[in-house]
């Protein structure tokens, strides 16, 4: 520490430099924020962390003040409680007063606020806004109503995702937050990548919900109901709950959702296994044909692909051509339970459980759909999971044990490397090592990310080639490393993964919303727990996907492969 300043009058260390509200909160000195978020540069917009500072005239906003020698600062003085509480009090002036059926309810900020500032009625009265909310997007609903210009979904969707599908329109007390021209979302430049909903404060962005479909769905006797668990939800749930057995997570789940009625659970993690086989296959045969162009780039996170299709119409060749593993898992479970059941497709209801709001969106592409038979039919976030599950009145914490289920019930350690970043371009990697041969001569090293932002790149010596690998999540990393190939002229990176939510799934827009970045931390420390501990290593060694191959019914060029397996890209730059 560098020196220390007065506080509350007590004396507390700070770093030179560093924002009071930074130095407050590491000496445990809770200041309430509303528009400030870790890795974004302060914009004092909402002005709740004000504090008094002595020998200064006007509150002072400590998340974009610097410490500094000598300061005398009080955190909770009369005049300091006062204007926050009616900051406050008029953000509540214009709020919708539905809170008993808001989805937010319970874990709302503003609520919190409310409560932490003793507010106990509406203060002031005027008239309302009147806003209209906006369900045309596929993943994201608005309702502008609930917004309390935070601007926090404005900063992800600039400064991380590069795409300003939101900003601010009109001004003084008619701002909002909107599309382009207030038309729907779906008519914006949104990738449906759904990190605004992970930082909206309220209920003003959430989740296009498929959770009465679900249950419709449940409640069908001429449905068979088949969920597809993601390995990542697994590790979301066992960091959400703080599991111990963390390894059991997918199993409580499985017995969950069958106590609401599901007929099978499949592991989607078994799509995992299939996706980083072809997608080697397919990096070994383009490396083998002296007119490639690379990287290949990976084609699993639907909002990265939304974006090539929008903004990189040139690299569209370059993305895999391998269906990502919700749409496998998709297809393969309705080709197999409407085999083993005698069953027309249109009466199974397939229903994917992920960390990613743009499953949302990948699922009701026209391509992944078949003669008006959908390859998913709902796509539940984990927000949503917990939700459906409290329907059912099913408490995950007090749950028992269930296997998933047959043919599609193992996923190796790689299934779980999908979900965090650089884990893929290690999976394929490796895989590719082991189809050259190296790994009978020599054992396979990957270097893997010191931490988990930004890009990142390796060399390994593969087949006698030096090759090259780089992972990059978000959307604004994976534009700078785009410009960067190509102003470079770099022909040295043969393999690029790009995932659209910052540190790739374990922050993904379906995740339980939390504010800052340490819940990806601690599902990706999950993740790394379970590929130790799984039973199987690499996605060769999953016995479903090697039946698969072996009984015939995919090879490569066979219809299956090549339609209901390859995944259409579309240039819509000029959209
Ligand atoms: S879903 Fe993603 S791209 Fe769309 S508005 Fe939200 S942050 Fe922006
Ligand atoms: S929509 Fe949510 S995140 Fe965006 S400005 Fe409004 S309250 Fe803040
Ligand atoms: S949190 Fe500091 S001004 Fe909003």
């Amino acid at each position: 520490m560098d020196y220390q300043i007065e506080v509350n009058k007590n004396q507390i260390d700070v770093r030179e430099g560093e924002s009071l509200l930074t130095a407050l909160t590491r000496n445990g000195i809770k200041v309430p924020t509303l528009c400030h978020m870790n890795r974004f540069s302060p914009t004092g917009a909402c002005r709740l962390c004000v504090v008094e500072v002595e020998g200064r005239k006007d509150l002072v906003t400590s998340c974009s003040s610097q410490v500094e020698k000598g300061m005398k600062v009080s955190t909770n003085s009369q005049r300091v409680l006062r204007a926050r509480k009616s900051l406050v009090e008029l953000l509540l002036s214009n709020h919708p007063d539905d809170c008993l059926y808001c989805v937010r309810n319970g874990h709302c900020e503003l609520q919190s606020l409310a409560e932490e500032m003793n507010i106990k009625e509406r203060k002031y009265y005027g008239e309302k806004n009147t806003l209209y909310p906006d369900y045309s997007s596929p993943s994201v609903a608005r309702d502008p109503a609930k917004c309390v210009l935070c601007s926090r979904c404005v900063r992800m969707c600039e400064e991380v995702q590069v795409v300003t599908a939101l900003d601010f329109i009109s001004r003084g007390n008619q701002t909002t937050v909107n599309s382009a021209f207030n038309k729907g979302l779906n008519v914006s430049t949104c990738i449906h990548c759904g990190q605004c909903i992970q930082v909206c404060p309220t209920a003003a962005l959430i989740d296009i919900s498929h959770i009465e479909k679900v249950q419709t769905a449940l409640g069908s006797k001429d449905k068979m109901v088949v969920f597809h668990l993601s390995p990542s939800v697994g590790a979301s749930v066992a960091a959400e709950l703080k599991m111990k057995s963390r390894h059991l997570a997918m199993q409580r789940i499985t017995y969950a959702l069958k106590r609401c009625g599901a007929s099978r659970i499949f592991n989607l993690g078994f799509a995992s296994d299939v996706n980083i086989l072809e997608e080697a296959s397919i990096l070994k045969a383009r490396l083998e044909n002296e007119d490639s162009v690379f990287p290949l780039v990976s084609s699993c996170c639907p909002a990265w692909v939304r974006y090539a299709e929008d903004h990189h119409p040139e690299i569209l060749d370059q993305l895999s051509p391998v269906k990502s593993p919700q749409q496998i898992m998709g297809t393969m479970a309705k080709i197999f339970c409407a085999e083993k059941h005698d069953l027309d497709r249109e009466n199974i209801f397939s229903v994917s459980v992920t960390p990613c709001a743009g499953n949302k969106y990948e699922s009701s592409r026209e391509e992944n759909t078949h003669k008006g038979v959908s390859e998913i039919d709902a796509v539940l976030t984990v927000r949503e999971l917990f939700q459906l599950l409290r329907s059912f009145g099913l408490d995950l914490v007090q749950m028992n044990e269930d296997d998933l289920d047959e043919p599609y019930n193992e996923a190796s350690a790689v299934a779980w490397k999908h979900g965090y970043s650089g884990g893929k371009a290690e999976a394929v990697a490796e895989q590719l090592f082991y189809l050259t041969g190296n790994d009978k001569k020599e054992k396979f090293k990957f270097n893997p990310p010191k931490n988990m932002t930004g890009r990142r790149e390796t060399k390994l010596t593969i087949g006698g080639k030096q090759l090259g690998f780089a992972w990059v999540s978000s959307i604004s990393e994976a534009e700078h490393y785009l410009q960067h190939l190509k102003q470079e002229g770099r022909d040295d990176i043969h393999y690029l993964e790009v995932m659209a939510c910052l540190d790739g799934c374990v922050g993904g827009g379906g995740q339980p919303v939390s504010r800052g970045f340490e819940m990806s931390r601690a599902r990706k420390k999950v993740c790394l727990e379970m590929e130790k501990s799984a039973g199987k290593k690499y996605a060769r060694e999953n016995s479903a996907v090697n039946d698969m191959f072996k009984d015939g019914r995919l090879k490569p060029g066979n219809e299956l492969a090549e339609t209901w397996l390859k995944p259409v890209f579309t240039d819509r730059s000029s959209d």
